[in-house]
């Protein structure tokens, strides 16, 4: 695909996305004078992250993790010279939920189309998950035997996949907003990133 039509491809989800108003969630985006958050970054990204939602920061600004999770997560791609310019980060569910409670299956199941077309639009050799909510959808998505097995488990575990463009891999971590108040598991996220580190100078 070229950039122009990678382009494109982006710009259609971004406005079918901003029309959603089937989702339960379009009413309270509406009410507060929120917006979409639909990714940010490069189309050809090597890496993808997926989170689970936008947070309050996120759906006024239409960015991803421009939080308080998102300074962890910079500073997580800081320590092993990532930079946003060449990652693609999105969310499973595109809209704020309210009090950022779970996203609900029936959230999941309405958006994660648009996730499935950014995936086939950047064709990315890894795609780090970022909490349980993203790593159970996307090991489910690719049949991985892995899935029946908790964040606990497989964090920083590589897990090959078969997608329709060849073999992949998922780097499932936990959420960085999991690691605000909690130093012993930022610790475990910065390892996890070294093996993020390790695995995109070998794919
Ligand atoms: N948490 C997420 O999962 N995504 C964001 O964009 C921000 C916070």
């Amino acid at each position: 695909m070229t950039d122009e039509i990678k382009h494109k491809a982006m710009k259609e989800i971004r406005d079918e996305v901003l029309a959603l108003t089937i989702s339960p969630l379009y009413e309270y985006r509406q009410e507060n004078g929120y917006y979409p958050v639909v990714g940010e970054g490069s189309h050809d990204a090597e890496v993808v992250f997926i989170g689970e939602a936008p947070g309050k920061n996120e759906a006024k600004t239409a960015r991803p993790f421009c939080g308080a999770a998102g300074k962890i997560l910079d500073e997580l791609l800081s320590t092993i010279a990532l930079e946003r310019s060449q990652i693609y980060i999105t969310n499973i569910v595109k809209d704020r939920p309210p009090e950022n409670r779970d996203p609900t299956p029936h959230e999941i199941a309405l958006y994660a189309p648009y996730l499935d077309r950014q995936i086939e639009i950047i064709q990315p050799k890894v795609i780090a998950t970022l909490g349980r909510f993203s790593m159970l959808y996307i090991l489910q998505k690719y049949k991985a035997d892995e899935c029946f097995q908790t964040i606990g488990e497989l964090h920083g575990k590589a897990v090959k996949v078969r997608t329709s463009y060849g073999h992949i891999w998922v780097l499932p971590l936990y959420h960085p907003a999991a690691a605000i108040y909690n130093q012993a598991l930022k610790s475990t996220l910065k390892d996890d990133f070294l093996k993020l580190k390790e695995l995109l100078e070998r794919v």
